[in-house]
């Protein structure tokens, strides 16, 4: 590569109908005075670059590949029906990625004293080479942490902490994840056993059951199992949890978030004085934060009048944590990267081996344990 430029990846969904992901070499940008110029060693793919990456409209079976080196191209049909949701994107080729690792090769006049430093940003467009972001948001790692332990420092640990965040302004006293052998999930259980946190967790498979009892987990409910949801309220009843956080919006065929609110209407009313018609008066609340399934929410609704179901997102929470609060946990998580907040690789890859159609399609599965690490020089 010239010292002078950069690649890095790129989306761009095309006026015929299709999305094509591929390698662009751009100059090596400059850190203006408040800017550091980080070398991008590593950086996570997560569901929430697929959205971008791929696009929730895709069709994985119509993938093909063209080049090789720089010049890879994959490319793949939009569903047509869904082409009217692409109007805001359409043509333009996007930078994709959202958070990264690496080191500060070049700083501002005001970010001199960041350059060595190895670093975790959650810039955007960390499919980078080389990416300017503001020395501000940096995340300066300890000693000895490695540019890949750094890349996974912002999205899932700062959302597992600000879940605990969440439950404690909103006055609910334990957790129910969902998804929950993810890899925000396992960091989650690590938080709330550190913490004191009560924690249910609801996965699909016994396999991953035993990954979180594991790693300390005390609740694990598998939706395959036929004693689900006895599980689940049994487990609700011991906990007294009050807020789940659902990563898959339609998972166990679009029942799971209404499964979750029945159950703690079950374990409320085990200990109510008295019936009441409207159902119990403790306040049920479950957020959808992720959409790992697409299938429809479905509500059978058997849970009373005290509840609620809405989206959440880390980043507007970030603003009602405020910034001092933000600040330690963001301390923390650089303390525990080693640990609480480890993320685990399938395999580590370079822009072209990512545009390949069968790691394509490992990536798009979001399968367990199955997370792939960008490496942009590699
Ligand atoms: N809202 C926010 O601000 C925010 C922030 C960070 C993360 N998130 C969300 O958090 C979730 C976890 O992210 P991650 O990076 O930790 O994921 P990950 O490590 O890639 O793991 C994904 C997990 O989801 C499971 N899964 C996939 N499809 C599923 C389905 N249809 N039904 C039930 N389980 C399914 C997988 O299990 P199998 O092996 O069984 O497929 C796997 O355990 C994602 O949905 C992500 O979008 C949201």
């Amino acid at each position: 590569m010239s010292e002078q430029t950069s690649t890095e990846i790129r989306s761009t969904v095309t006026s015929e109908g299709n999305v094509e992901i591929s390698i662009a070499r751009v100059e090596k940008p400059t850190p203006s005075e408040n800017e550091v110029l980080i070398k991008v060693e590593a950086s996570p793919i997560n569901p929430s670059d697929l959205g971008l990456l791929i696009s929730f409209a895709a069709d994985l079976d119509s993938l093909s590949v063209s080049g090789s080196g720089d010049n890879t191209v994959a490319k793949m049909k939009i569903h047509p029906g869904l082409m009217g949701a692409m109007k805001p994107r359409l043509d333009d080729s996007m930078q994709v990625g959202n958070e990264g690792g690496g080191v500060v090769v070049d700083a501002g006049a005001n970010a001199k004293h960041l350059i060595g430093k190895t670093v975790g940003v959650a810039g955007g467009a960390m499919y980078s080479q080389y990416r300017c972001v503001s020395a501000q948001s940096c995340l300066v790692m300890e000693e000895g942490t490695t540019p890949a332990e750094a890349s996974s420092s912002f999205v899932n640990p700062l959302t597992a902490l600000a879940f605990v965040e969440t439950m404690k302004m909103e006055n609910h006293t334990a957790i129910i994840n969902t998804a929950a052998a993810s890899n925000l999930g396992q960091m989650l259980v690590k938080i709330c056993k550190d913490d004191g946190v009560p924690l249910v967790n609801i996965v699909r498979k016994p396999e991953q059951v035993k990954v979180l009892k594991d790693l300390g987990a005390e609740y694990v409910c598998d939706t395959s199992d036929a004693d689900f949801m006895k599980d689940l309220v049994s487990a609700l009843v011991t906990t007294g949890a009050t807020l789940g956080f659902d990563a898959t919006g339609g998972g166990n065929e679009g029942k799971l978030p209404g499964q979750i609110l029945a159950a703690m209407e079950i374990a409320a009313n085990k200990t109510a004085k008295e019936y009441s018609r409207y159902g119990s008066d403790i306040y049920k609340q479950v957020y959808i934060y992720g959409g790992l399934d697409q299938t429809p929410t479905v509500l059978n609704r058997s849970f009373g009048m005290q509840w609620g179901l809405g989206g959440w997102l880390l980043t507007p929470m970030i603003g009602r944590i405020g910034m001092e609060r933000f600040g330690q946990m963001r301390e923390r998580v650089a303390k525990e990267i080693k640990t609480t907040f480890a993320s685990h690789y399938t395999e580590e890859i370079s822009f072209e081996e990512m545009l390949q159609p069968e790691i394509i399609k490992a990536y798009a599965k979001q399968g367990t344990g199955a997370k792939y690490l960008v490496n942009p020089h590699k």
